[in-house]
């Protein structure tokens, strides 16, 4: 039989190969922390459009046990409902998870937290990556703050279990824990539309905020931010093609289901397969941060929660595409304007962009600060 000491190994192994342990002390992490531990008996999986509970009893011990070390996020709650409770395939969105190791592992990795480091973690979820930084920092260097009642106490009875005792709080992660600061470093384990201001509060002077940048286009950034002396946190994205869920205070407000209006019609060149390609979908959220994505089959349609407006494509006879837009926002004229500077550029990947965040002002640029920018909602 395999056993979990041997399916650690196997997963550090892994994630060694991935670049994903730079240090001796994140790999006897890996090889010391029960993934198991974290999961209970039950967790999701994808199946088509539905998420479908999966019991430790079905698969068998050894079958689980090879589930939990693969390198995959386990969904464990959708819509508020956990695995153990669904008594079906359940059709909502994911929200609470164990996010894959190699991410979990890549987030601490690009803090560059170092010995004895103080860190404060937003979003504990199941505590498999709370305790992965327990056992590399110390339980007393490490703050995690859950939203979620039902998950923060399954993630403090999962630590409890695996031996460590961190400082868990249950709250709004966004407000960061004034309590423990100052911290070297904020990693956030659920994505942002715009750095909650508490986070430059609680940091000490050079400290990091490691995060995803996303927003409700579900477009996502992977970025590290250093805090000056001023009070001004700078930095550039890395690139990843990682994302989180949005944190719940982030969320996108419901919004009613789309019907195309006719709307002001026109003729476009800029194709709207932009907005599947990485950046292209980052550019166009940070163009219409108020607006979601719908893909159609023949073409996209954004819809704004804010105003109600709408834009959505097909495509033209003779090629091209037509556009119409609806409401008081042109939306497809503010993504197309940002589609082209980023063309302009020469369509470089997400390293090309960063962030400048103060207290008052938050803008994501192209190239340098004085280069073409947006100002994410606050
Ligand atoms: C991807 S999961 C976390 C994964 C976790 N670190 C792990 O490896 O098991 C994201 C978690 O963030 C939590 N969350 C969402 N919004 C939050 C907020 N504002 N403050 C704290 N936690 C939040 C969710 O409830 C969810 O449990």
């Amino acid at each position: 039989m395999t056993t979990s000491t041997a399916l650690r190994h196997g997963l550090a192994d892994e994630l060694d190969g991935q670049g994903q342990l730079p240090a001796p002390a994140w790999r006897s992490a890996v090889e010391a922390v029960p993934r198991e531990l974290f999961l209970d008996d039950a967790v999701f999986r994808p199946d088509g459009t539905r998420w479908e509970p999966v019991r430790r009893e079905q698969l068998g011990d050894e079958a689980w046990l090879r589930m939990v070390y693969a390198d995959t996020t386990w969904v464990t709650q959708v819509d508020g409902v956990g695995a153990a409770d669904a008594s079906g395939p359940l059709a909502g969105r994911p929200t609470s998870s164990s996010t894959l190791p190699s991410l979990v592992l890549r987030m601490p990795h690009l803090a560059a937290i170092g010995d004895g480091e103080k860190v404060l973690e937003i979003g504990t979820g199941t505590g498999y990556s709370t305790a992965l930084l327990c056992h590399r920092l110390g339980d007393q260097n490490v703050t995690s703050v859950e939203h979620d009642q039902d998950v923060a106490a399954a993630a403090a009875r999962h630590l409890r279990a695996a031996g460590h005792a961190p400082h868990l709080v249950t709250g709004d992660g966004l407000r960061g824990h004034q309590a423990g600061a100052d911290y070297d470093a904020i990693i956030a384990t659920c994505a942002v539309r715009t750095i909650p201001p508490s986070w430059l509060w609680q940091l000490r002077d050079g400290g990091s905020i490691t995060t995803t940048l996303s927003g409700w286009m579900l477009a996502s950034g992977l970025i590290r931010l250093a805090l000056d002396d001023e009070g001004i946190a700078r930095g550039r994205f890395t690139g990843d093609t990682v994302s989180y869920m949005l944190a719940r205070p982030h969320e996108r407000p419901p919004r009613p289901t789309f019907y195309p209006h006719p709307g002001t019609t026109r003729h476009t060149r800029t194709s709207p397969d932009l907005l599947e390609d990485w950046t292209g979908h980052f550019v166009a959220q940070l163009a219409a941060p108020t607006a979601e994505l719908v893909r159609t089959g023949n073409g996209v349609a954004l819809l704004d929660v804010a105003t109600g407006s709408q834009a959505w494509t097909e495509p033209a006879d003779g090629g091209g595409w037509t556009v119409h837009q609806d409401g008081p926002a042109n939306l497809w004229d503010q993504v197309e304007n940002a589609l082209a500077l980023w063309q302009q550029a020469g369509t470089p990947d997400q390293r090309a962009f960063g962030m400048t965040v103060t207290e008052w002002d938050q803008t994501v640029w192209l190239g340098d600060p004085d280069g073409p920018h947006w100002r994410l909602p606050t």
